[in-house]
Order: structure tokens, then sequence, then C-alpha cells
């Protein structure tokens, strides 16, 4: 394969253990593979910047061809930054499609030699997100399993109503 590096972008807010099913199926199509981080000062994330960015680096460590960054502004722009020509997104369901291929198309647009490259998940992730991660988290819902264990702290510190309902 031509391209030996290629970016991993999302909100990683917070990272899922289906970032991570892409995450291992990716560094083994790529010698390298660099999960940046979008730092977006219009949106306000969850999780701050700092503490996804922490969550990401532990779930990672010991993955020798994966390194964590953040970026802000044009994905396509920190592309030519780590000189790296191959986009990843990870693609479930039918519904992700259009997104996904909307983000692809523009980003083509913006820089011609620029692919991006989708991967499935495991089935066992197929319904999972970051999103709903969060609402059932908040709602005392066990999400042991579906997210890496540092991050199960990082909800528990966020959700503690949604912890003790759940020992209800
Ligand atoms: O995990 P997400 O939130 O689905 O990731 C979305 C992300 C970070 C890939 C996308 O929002 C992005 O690339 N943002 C950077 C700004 C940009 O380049 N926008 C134009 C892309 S079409």
């Amino acid at each position: 394969m031509a391209d030996k590096r290629a970016v991993y972008p999302g909100s990683f807010d917070p990272i899922t253990n289906g970032h991570l099913d892409i995450i291992e199926r990716s560094r083994r199509l790529f010698d390298e593979v660099v999960l940046g981080i979008l730092e977006n000062p219009e949106k306000v994330p969850v999780f701050p910047i700092a503490q996804r960015l922490d969550a990401v680096r532990e779930a990672v460590a010991g993955m020798d061809n994966v390194s964590v960054d953040t970026f802000k502004g044009l994905l396509v722009d920190y592309l030519d930054h780590q000189n790296a020509r191959v986009i990843i997104r990870g693609i479930r369901a039918v519904s992700d499609f259009e997104y996904e291929f909307q983000m692809a198309m523009m980003n083509r647009r913006l820089r011609s030699g620029i692919e991006t490259v989708f991967l499935m998940p495991s089935e066992t992730y197929f319904f999972l997100s970051s999103q709903l991660v969060h609402e059932v988290a908040s709602l005392g819902g066990d999400v042991t399993g579906l997210v890496p264990p540092g991050v199960l702290g990082m909800l528990a510190r966020k959700y503690p109503r949604g912890r003790s309902r759940r020992k209800r």
C-alpha cells in the first residue's frame, strides 16, 4: 500500500470500544495511524479536550504504531500537516452513510489527493455511539464492555446520579 500513514479523525467524546475496533483494523492496514481528536471552539463537547486526549492515550497505550494528537480547523489541512493522504472513518449502519458520504466528498473537493477509507466495526458495536453512551450512562444504565475502563471512570464522575440510580 502506497500510503503508510493514515489519520483517523473524530470527536472521541468519549472514545468507545467501537472506535477501538476501528483502530485495531486500521493499524493492521497502515504502518502508522494518527488519531486526530477534534478541538472545535464552536462546539461545547461533553468532555473537554484534555480529558478526551487522556482517555484516548490510555486506551491505545501499547499500540506501537498508533499515535494520538489534537487538531483544530480543517481536517484536510491537518492531513497536510501530518503528511498523510488517507482519512479513516468507521461506518456502521446505512444511517451513517449520508453524513460520511458528504464529508468524504467535501474533503475530496478540498484536496483531490486525499482518500477516505471506510471500515466497518464488528457487529458487536454496530449500534454503539458516543452519544448513546452518554445517554445510557446519564440515566444509570451500565455501559461496561462498551467503553474502555478509563472511560467508565470518567462517566461515573460525570454522572454520579446515574450511578446511584443504578444501585437502586
Ligand atoms: O467523531 P465525529 O464527531 O463524527 O468526527 C467528525 C470530524 C471530526 C471528522 C469532522 O467534524 C471534521 O473533520 N471536522 C473538522 C472540520 C472540517 O474539516 N470540516 C469539513 C469536513 S467535510
